[in-house]
């Protein structure tokens, strides 16, 4: 029977067909946007540039291409001091939605670095593995300088898509955010996402963290 029939005859009998949806295994993705961030990101931007010419060739075998990842205990660096506390703050919150017990288990802020991605710089779809949530804050950013991405986590149910007349939440196989300076992006470690091509003539650069 195609189902485009019954989809007409909205009642059986007399009983009126009316089922409850409920909704189970969402996954979030939480921005958070700093206020007047250009002193923020005038001081991270010089102490990225500092941490780039103290190392230029930067740490290898990352998710970067053409782009230039930093080392990655960049917490523990001074400079980035206030940074920190903002990460670990908008952490907390996301914690606190999880009704995660924190008297049971600690949060330790894991790593932390800097991408700088050039024109033509993406990142290859990856996961954060061994971490709980990880987030991005976008430092410098321009029109085309490449889209952060995230996949669809049920891989297997992209398997059969019927076509949609709209995307709507429970459909889109993949979202796309522009970056923003001043914005940070939090989601779980578990969750696919890249980075598009730089297509601009300005660096984008952009701190990453791993919470754990
Ligand atoms: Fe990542």
């Amino acid at each position: 029977m195609r189902l485009q029939s019954a989809i007409t005859q909205p009642k059986i009998g007399t009983i009126v067909v009316a089922g409850v949806r409920e909704d189970w295994f969402p996954t979030s993705i939480w921005y958070f946007d700093v206020e007047d961030c250009q002193d923020l990101n005038q001081r991270l931007l010089v102490a990225i540039e500092e941490e780039r010419k103290k190392d230029s060739k930067g740490m290898g075998d990352r998710s970067t291409v053409l782009g230039w990842h930093s080392q990655d205990m960049l917490h523990q660096n001074e400079a980035f001091k206030d940074f920190v506390s903002y990460a670990i703050a908008n952490v907390l919150e996301v914690a606190q939605f999880n009704r995660w017990d924190l008297s049971k288990v600690q949060l330790n802020l894991l790593n932390c670095w800097a991408n700088i991605n050039g024109k033509f710089a993406y990142n290859v779809v990856h996961n954060h593995p061994q971490s709980l949530l990880s987030g991005v804050y976008y430092v410098q950013t321009s029109e085309n300088c490449g889209n952060i991405f995230f996949k669809d986590p049920r891989d297997v149910a992209v398997m059969m898509a019927p076509p949609v007349d709209e995307y709507t939440v429970w459909t889109f196989q993949k979202i796309v955010y522009q970056p923003k300076a001043g914005r940070m992006l939090i989601f779980p470690s578990w969750l696919s996402h890249g980075v598009e091509p730089n297509l601009s003539d300005e660096d984008r650069v952009c701190l990453s963290f791993n919470v754990g």
